[in-house]
Formats: C-alpha cells, sequence, structure tokens
C-alpha cells in the first residue's frame, strides 16, 4: 500500500510517494509563477497550482496500481487567502503569506477590536499583514466588486482538496493562521466577525488535519488516473506538517529548520500562548495538540545573500570544480574563533516577524574591527540567524514550554560547522534527521494515519521517522555565545528609531531594478 504526499509551497509544488514502511518510491516537483504586481504585493493563480498538481500526482503515481494508492494528503503555505464565487469559481489570484499589502487594514482591525492584547485573547494571535483576515478585509476595501461575488474563502490547500472532491472543507492547523479561528477553543471566532461585519459563513467547515475529507471524485481520478477510492485526507500548514515528518508530536521537542526563513516550532498539550503575540500559537495536525512557533524571514537566505554578494570567487570555483560555494565557506568558517571576534550579525534584511514584528527593521553587522576577514562574516551570520532563532526558544522557555532536544532540517542544517553553532547557542542536544524531504513528508504521514494505516501518530511517527546524528552543545563555548546574545538582543531597541529613517531614505533613493 502507497500514500501520496503533498506540499502546495510558493516556488512550487513537491509530490511525494511513500510506501506503507516509509520509503520513498517516486518523487515529482513542478513549479509555477509567482505574480509581484505592485510592490510589496505577491500572487498566484489557483488555477496554476492545480495544473501543477496534476502533473506531480501523475508522475509519482504512474509506477504503481491506482487502488493501491490508499490516501493522498497536503501541505500548504499558509495564510493565503483564494476567493471562490458561489460556483466555486476563482474570484481573483490568491494573496499570499508574504504579501504586505494589508499594512491599512491589520491597524484597522486591531483598532475595532480595541487592541493587539485583545485579539490575541480572542484568537490567539495578532493579524499580521501577512496572515488571512486582512487580506479578506482589503478585498473588501479595495475591490467591492469583487468582494460582492465571495461565497468562500480557502486557503491554499484546501482549493486543491476542494477541486479533488468537490467539497470546501479546512482543518485546524491552516484555519489557526487566518487570524480569525479561536485557536484555543478551535472554532470560528463569531465574535470577531460580528466586530469586523463579516459574515460567517465565508469560512468553511474545519475538521481533523487526519479526518477524510472525501474521496477522489469519479470524474478527477478518470482525468489524473487515481482511484475514485483513494482517500483524500485534507492534511496541515506547512509547518504543521513539516513538524510531524520530523516526529515534532510531542511536548520537549522542538524543530529547527533553517531554510530561506527559519522557524523554530514546539507542540503543547496545553493551549498556552505569549500575551504579547510576539511567537505564532497554532493548531498542530496531531489530535489535540497546539504548537507555539516563530518565524524569521531571513535565514538561510542571510547565507545565500552573503554569498552571492561577497563570495563571487567560491561561486566561481563551484562553477569550475564542482565543489559547492557553501562547502568552502563552511571550512573557512571552521577555521573562525567562536564569536567571530566579537562581530555580530543582525539577520533583519527583509524586516522581521519574531520576536519583533516590524517591517522597516534591518540588518547590521556590529563589532567590526581590522582583524575580521571575509570568514568571520560568514560565521558572524551564521551565529546571527541562529541567535535571532534562539530569541523565539527563549519566548517558549518563558512560558514554560521548555526544550528536551531539537531537531534541525532545512539547508542550514547539511552544515557541520553550523550544527554546532546550533547546539551551542540552544544550549541543548541538537539532532540532524536522516530523511529531510520537508513537508510533504509529513503529509504523507498525515495521509497514512488518516488512512489507518496506523493507528496513532506515534506510530507512523515510529515507522517513518529516522534520526541522524546528535550534537551535543559544548559548554565553554555556550558560554561565549551567551554573553554575546545579551548584547544581541539589545541591538533592536538600541537601534529601533533609526531604522524607520533608513528605510524612508532608502524608498527614497532606491533605483529600484534595473531589469523592472
Ligand atoms: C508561517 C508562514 C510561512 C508560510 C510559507 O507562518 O508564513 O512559513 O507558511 O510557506
Amino acid at each position: 500500500m502507497y500514500v501520496i504526499g503533498i506540499d502546495l509551497g510558493t516556488s512550487g509544488v513537491k509530490a511525494l510517494l511513500i510506501s506503507e514502511n516509509g520509503d520513498i518510491v517516486s518523487r515529482a516537483f513542478e513549479e509555477y509563477p509567482l505574480y509581484t504586481p505592485f510592490p510589496g504585493w505577491s500572487e498566484q493563480k489557483p488555477e496554476e497550482w492545480w495544473e501543477a498538481v496534476k502533473k506531480v500526482i501523475k508522475v509519482v503515481s504512474a509506477s504503481v496500481r491506482p487502488e493501491e494508492i490508499v490516501a493522498i494528503s497536503f501541505s500548504g503555505q499558509m495564510h493565503g487567502a483564494v476567493f471562490l464565487d458561489k460556483d466555486g469559481e476563482v474570484i481573483r489570484p490568491a494573496i499570499l503569506w508574504n504579501d504586505t499589502r494589508t499594512f491599512n487594514e491589520r491597524a484597522w482591525i486591531t483598532q475595532k477590536a480595541g487592541g493587539e492584547s485583545n485579539l490575541i485573547q480572542m484568537v490567539g494571535n495578532p493579524p499580521l499583514e501577512g496572515f488571512t483576515l486582512p487580506k479578506i478585509i482589503w478585498l473588501r476595501n479595495n475591490e467591492p466588486e469583487n468582494f460582492s461575488k465571495l461565497h468562500k474563502v480557502l486557503l491554499p490547500k484546501d482549493y486543491i482538496v476542494y477541486k479533488l472532491t468537490g467539497r470546501m472543507v479546512s482543518e485546524v492547523s491552516d484555519a489557526a493562521g487566518t487570524a480569525i479561528y479561536d485557536v484555543k477553543n478551535r472554532k470560528w471566532s463569531e465574535e470577531l466577525a460580528k466586530i469586523l461585519e463579516l459574515d460567517i459563513s465565508i469560512f468553511p467547515e474545519v475538521i481533523e488535519s487526519f479526518d477524510v475529507a472525501g474521496k477522489v471524485s469519479k470524474k478527477m481520478a478518470d482525468e489524473i488516473g487515481l482511484s475514485p477510492n483513494t482517500l483524500v485526507i485534507p492534511g496541515g500548514a506547512d509547518n504543521a506538517c513539516g513538524a510531524v515528518g520530523n516526529g515534532i508530536i510531542k511536548e520537549g521537542l522542538f524543530l529547527g529548520s533553517v531554510g530561506t526563513s527559519g522557524v523554530v516550532l514546539s507542540p503543547t498539550s496545553q493551549p498556552k500562548f505569549d500575551p504579547e503575540g510576539r511567537i505564532h500559537f497554532f493548531n498542530h495536525s496531531v489530535p489535540n495538540m497546539w504548537y507555539n512557533m516563530g518565524v524569521i524571514l531571513s535565514a538561510g537566505f542571510s547565507l545565500s545573500w552573503f554569498k552571492n554578494n561577497f563570495a563571487k570567487l567560491e561561486g566561481m570555483v563551484q562553477e569550475i570544480s564542482g565543489i559547492s560555494a557553501y562547502e568552502i565557506i563552511n571550512a573557512e568558517v571552521e577555521k573562525v574563533p567562536i564569536g567571530s571576534e566579537a562581530l555580530i550579525f543582525l539577520p533583519y534584511l527583509n524586516g522581521e516577524r519574531t520576536p519583533h514584528k516590524d517591517a522597516k527593521v534591518r540588518g547590521a553587522f556590529i563589532g567590526i574591527s581590522a582583524r575580521h576577514t571575509k570568514a568571520h562574516f560568514a560565521r558572524a551570520v551564521m551565529e546571527g540567524v541562529t541567535y535571532a532563532l534562539r530569541d523565539s526558544l527563549e519566548i517558549m522557555k518563558s512560558l514554560g514550554i521548555l526544550p528536551v532536544e531539537v531537531r534541525i532540517t532545512g539547508g542550514g542544517a547539511k552544515s557541520k560547522v553550523w550544527q554546532q553553532i546550533m547546539a551551542d547557542i540552544f544550549k541543548v542536544e541538537v539532532k540532524t534527521i536522516q530523511v529531510d524531504e520537508g513537508p510533504a513528508f509529513g503529509a504523507a504521514i498525515i495521509a497514512a494515519v488518516g488512512s489507518k494505516l496506523f493507528n496513532s501518530f506515534d506510530e507512523a511517527a515510529e515507522k517513518f521517522v529516522k534520526l541522524g546524528k546528535t550534537i551535543e552543545p559544548i559548554e565553554k563555548n555556550s558560554r561565549i555565545y551567551d554573553e554575546l546574545y545579551e548584547i544581541f538582543r539589545s541591538l533592536y531597541p538600541a537601534l529601533k528609531d533609526k531604522y524607520e529613517k533608513l528605510f524612508n531614505i532608502a524608498v527614497k533613493t532606491s533605483k529600484g531594478d534595473e531589469n523592472e
């Protein structure tokens, strides 16, 4: 028996066909465009997602008989708004998680609801620009004609579930990221809908991540080559699925992810959340669990920015010899002392979400001396990103969510030197994962549990999740990092009032992209 796990990401869709033993039998990836019609806008066409999803399903299912695929499930980019009319047709392009046009709507919602802390009490999170609720209000304010046609708002992966089954439905982990789902009480907030004069019926029914949404409709089964008996399980938000795929389904386990952005996530069996809303509080995909999550916007991105701008030579070596530029950077970084001889990097290249919630903050190198070389700067980038992740860990610790083990994933987790930096700065045992396939793997686990191939997530994780090596923190390194981290923390408040001015000057003087 097999399951399919699909991750509907921002750059493309990935599909995995997995056997009941947890072996990956085949995989496929298909890209689709991202549209930025105005600065700060970020949109995709749901119809283009759907075409890409059909292609990857066809590729991964080709090697087995349709009836052998018992279930298909999804991981999805969070927070996006897919606007559908009463016939289930897409009204306009979907507005994505990284779209920042809703600045005014965020302020208006916050003011109408009597302040951010009221909202956090009501639904568990502030209505950040990227979240779904401000996008709906934006539609009402700016495209009234489209708003008048609005019948349902779906999250991105839920649109695919709708196309496969004909059912408009969501599940707890993605509903949580809308900022109008009451995360603690697991229901849409009628109270908030009333305050904002929104008709609650535009939101779909919410089920559990592992419930059965339906079966593949006959028409779609014929078109894609799946069996009409294949179960469609809604799956979860990409971060919830990333957690499931790494076995982060119990208290004490933390996920540390260094991809383009960076994530620190940990499950709780009770609804514990930050009253200041610095970290997100969402429903997990496993039964009766929640998780807290900090997101930093420029994690691996900081190192790739550094490589692309300041390590061109390493890039050329890569082209000639095939040795990756990152491998060369890693080897140089290993020679630099712990703490980069007191050079500190603030990784706010694209503004920051956790803990500052500040779109205008920018990065910095502090403490540059004549001793510092390019390798010091590269090490400082890795350390600065890890300090920023530690901010989330510290907020969680202050809520009583204590780390026993951090499992690391994403591109940054492949670097040996960065692995040790993480263990030393987090001051906790860090483990790598053998099969680092990202959220699609978690979606496949949800499919396996939802179709009863396994009785529980524990059982499925036991079979599917294979840990790699363990990295212990080195105490004398941690002592140095503790000192530097205290300084790192003090830098944002010290520089805060300069950023707004710098931001405005940057806007005024920027030449924009030459090829635009
Ligand atoms: C989480 C978030 C991103 C998106 C991107 O809050 O905004 O991780 O889910 O995939």
